[in-house]
């Protein structure tokens, strides 16, 4: 693993609502760059940029066109190269998105392979899952979503998600032999799909960027139900990024860290989605809220048991929020939208902040969808910079912008609350640097969990093995609560109201959270 995964710090950006600088209403790449500072002073030192490549964005972009041109709307490629450029002036590392499961219907490869009578030489004719007839689909095919048929004289395509991203062929676990359109893993159209995207891979590599997010890391082989056979392939590719960029980094959205890791991701996400529980922290039922009374104890189980069958491979992360679900805000109050930073930002893994949660930036719920956003579109709103209109976001005529801005004239913005001691930016940036001066808190070193996770009870944990320990006590609950620390233990955090230290244990205060170090 490259060594500055061991403290990266994560700062994801929706590049169409993070700052706009040409004033037609939607983010672009040299908007990004004019914010290293703001993220830098933040305390994050690696970006993940969400897709920002050609495309028709039926789906914001993750419909790419052409995976080596940077969207015109955002910028040119030779933004890019200076966004990278200026990040690593700053010690700022820089991560952009894979599309590796799909492309966009306007993809050159899907129009050349929609072109059947075309001679039998065209090199796209499998490069994606054709059917014989229109009326054959792809019912109980794992890693399937669904069939885009009668958009050309062939049969029906495979698609990953929307109509609009036609599934690229990586073949099948097992192909039907009677089914001659499923191609085999090893078969040359699927060999040449993969040799397509580390080409990708190299492009962007090659201009400096230090590695990528995967989209929908876990899909590319089809019916292959115990990822068996996308594992190797995944294998390969790290086998292939350690030959040539060996410091490249690779987080994954699987959700399944046990195997994705052993796939070759140095990360994985725990996601909204699959078998995590995550939601139960800042979400449905959220254990951080002091009225809903949710408990973690099935996610304390899955989380403990990942960290054992991932033996060390690489880093379990656990977002703040990600632009496909409602933000930390949803459910939470400031305060505890605070304390939820204190579990975030002192467990392993490397911590990812979605932009904007670091103020408690509203989930705008049932505003208007905007490309493919559906109710997503509520988590993608102008970033808030300052009080001028439109949040500082943009110069454009506000009905010109991508996405509406929050309308709360009590909306909270970066200006104020970097002047605001008590503001959730400036506990967010207390906590990066309790995490950066106590190696303990780091990427790294191990967790136990002391107390279960039941509602009502609080989370204490320990981070760190052999003698020195760091132990966190987070208190969601609106009544004090008891805690027992056996060791002695010396206080270097606390939010909300001081404990209570005594021989027999600590009371901890109503939504309260304290950092401790153990002590000889
Ligand atoms: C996951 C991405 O995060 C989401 O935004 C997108 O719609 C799907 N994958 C399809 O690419």
């Amino acid at each position: 693993m490259s060594d500055w995964l061991k403290t990266a710090i994560f700062y994801e950006i929706y590049p169409q609502s993070f700052y706009d600088t040409n004033k037609d209403g939607i983010g672009d790449l040299p908007g990004i760059t004019e914010k290293l500072d703001y993220i830098k002073d933040l305390g994050c030192n690696a970006l993940w940029i969400n897709p920002c490549f050609e495309s028709p964005f039926f789906d914001a972009g993750y419909d790419i066109s052409d995976y080596k041109k940077i969207a015109p709307r955002y910028g040119s490629n030779e933004d890019m190269y200076r966004l990278i450029e200026e990040a690593h002036k700053r010690s700022i590392r820089v991560l952009l998105d894979l599309v590796p499961g799909h492309t966009s219907i306007e993809h050159e490869w899907f129009k050349r392979s929609m072109k059947s009578a075309e001679s039998k030489d065209n090199p796209y004719l499998k490069r994606y899952i054709w059917t014989e007839t229109p009326w054959e689909n792809f019912q109980g095919i794992e890693h399937i979503f669904g069939a885009l048929n009668g958009i050309c004289d062939r049969g029906s395509v495979a698609v990953n998600f929307f109509s609009t991203q036609p599934a690229l062929n990586y073949g099948f676990a097992n192909p039907d032999k009677e089914k001659p359109w499923q191609s085999a893993v090893d078969s040359p159209e699927a060999r040449a799909t993969l040799s397509d995207i580390m080409d990708v891979m190299r492009f962007w590599l090659s201009a400096g960027c230090d590695g990528f997010r995967v989209d929908m890391a876990h899909s590319l082989i089809k019916g292959d139900t115990d990822y068996s056979h996308v594992i190797l392939l995944w294998q390969e590719i790290r086998a292939f990024l350690d030959e040539e960029f060996p410091h490249s980094v690779l987080v994954s959205e699987w959700g399944k860290p046990d195997l994705s890791l052993k796939a070759g991701f140095h990360m994985d996400f725990l996601l909204h989605f699959g078998p995590s529980h995550y939601v139960n922290l800042f979400r449905e039922n959220p254990f951080f809220s002091g009225e809903a009374r949710g408990d973690l104890k099935e996610f304390i189980r899955y989380y403990k048991k990942v960290c054992k069958e991932a033996d060390g491979r690489g880093l379990i992360c656990i977002p703040s929020g990600n632009h496909d679900m409602p933000r930390i805000s949803h459910k939470l109050t400031p305060h505890e939208i605070k304390l939820a930073f204190v579990f975030i930002l002192t467990v392993p893994g490397a911590p990812f902040i979605y932009y904007g949660d670091e103020i408690g930036m509203k989930y705008l719920d049932g505003i208007p969808p905007v490309e493919g956003g559906y109710e997503r579109t509520g988590s993608r709103s102008p970033m808030q910079w300052d009080e001028s209109p439109n949040a500082g976001f943009s110069a454009a005529a506000p009905e010109k912008l991508y996405i509406q801005t929050d309308t709360d004239e009590n909306r909270p913005n970066v200006k104020q609350q970097s002047a605001d001691s008590n503001s959730i930016l400036n506990e967010v940036k207390r906590l990066i640097n309790l995490r950066k001066d106590n190696a303990m808190l780091g990427n790294m070193p191990p967790i136990e969990f002391i107390t279960a996770g039941e509602a009502g009870e609080p989370l204490i944990y320990s981070r760190g093995d052999g003698k020195d320990k760091a132990y966190i006590a987070i208190n969601p609950a609106l009544n004090a609560v008891k805690a027992k620390l056996s060791e002695a233990v010396r206080l270097v955090y606390t939010l909300g109201e001081k404990p209570i230290i005594s021989e027999d244990g600590i009371l901890l205060q109503p939504q309260s959270a304290v950092v401790l170090m153990g002590v000889d």
